[in-house]
């Protein structure tokens, strides 16, 4: 696929997406947000790719929003539709099969924080900095951001953030769960690619049943959710990784999956 606004590569079966229009600190517009889209719905059908990590080019943000020049002058139908759309690609970086891993370099602010809380799982750079500030535009987020970010640190600290549109910085954005980790910028790719690495090494129908049970069970009550996760553990016994899993263990071996 060729991209005017995004990077693509296959390293070792982790494919790695960045986001490229550094000169707008990778403002996503409409064409971003399709093309990663797309892009999207190949990389959930292709089995060669097992983990994907997102990240933004240059070295400033990883994207500091929606482009306020493309919105600018939009109608009210038009500003849903945006909303729409876009958020329709965005959450494909939660429901494709592999895990996503946001490694974020720099600005994530607005809809850029929103396509990193779409991700399983944030790496942030100790220069990453964290906002929804669109209430300085006098508008409300509109990517997932009144939505993902109650479910990621509570109401309460969302709320704040969201109100007073306040960026903090990759240590506060640790300590209130909105990132795993926090690493050197030198370091930022490489950490995000080590534990794509780790996950890509495991049983892979086993690391997206996990995904699934996750994303699926936080939307139904416990009771029907552990009823859920009973049906995936049963199903996954019906895989071959589960019989090399096993013997592996018992034979005192490293397993060797093949995602069957
Ligand atoms: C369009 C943007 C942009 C954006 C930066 N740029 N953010 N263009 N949309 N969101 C452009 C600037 O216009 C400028 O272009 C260039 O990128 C560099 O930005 P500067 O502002 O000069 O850099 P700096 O002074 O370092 O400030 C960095 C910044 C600031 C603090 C990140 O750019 C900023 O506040 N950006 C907007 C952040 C924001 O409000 N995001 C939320 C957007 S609303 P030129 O051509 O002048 O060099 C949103 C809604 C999502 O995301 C939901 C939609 C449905």
């Amino acid at each position: 696929m060729e991209f005017q606004n995004l990077l693509f590569e296959v390293r070792d079966g982790v494919g790695i997406i960045t986001l490229n229009r550094p000169k707008a600190l990778n403002a996503l517009n409409s064409a971003l947000l399709d093309e990663m889209g797309a892009l999207l719905d190949d990389i959930a059908k292709n089995e060669a790719i097992h983990v994907v990590v997102i990240t933004g080019g240059g070295e400033k943000a990883f994207a500091a929003g929606a482009d306020i020049a493309e919105m600018q002058n939009f109608t009210a139908i038009e500003g849903r539709t945006f909303s729409v759309s876009g958020m329709k690609n965005i959450s494909k970086l939660e429901t494709i099969p592999q895990p996503t891993i946001a490694a974020v370099n720099g600005f994530a602010l607005g809809g850029g924080c929103e396509v990193v809380m779409a991700c399983d799982i944030r790496i942030a750079s100790t220069k990453a900095k964290f906002g929804q500030p669109e209430v300085n535009l006098g508008v409300t987020p509109g990517f997932g951001g009144t939505q993902r970010l109650p479910r990621l640190v509570g109401p309460a600290i969302a709320k704040e953030l969201l109100f007073t549109g306040d960026v903090i910085g990759a240590e506060r954005a640790y300590q209130i769960g909105l990132v795993n980790q926090v690493v050197e910028p030198e370091e930022l790719l490489n950490k995000a690619l080590e534990m794509a690495q780790k996950i890509a090494s495991k049983g892979q129908l086993a690391v997206r049943m996990s995904k699934q049970g996750v994303n699926e069970g936080m939307n139904m009550d416990l009771s029907r959710a552990l009823q859920y996760e009973s049906e995936l553990f049963g199903l996954s016994f019906s895989t071959e990784d589960q019989k090399e899993g096993m013997a592996a263990f018992l034979e005192k071996r490293q397993a060797e999956f093949k995602g069957r």
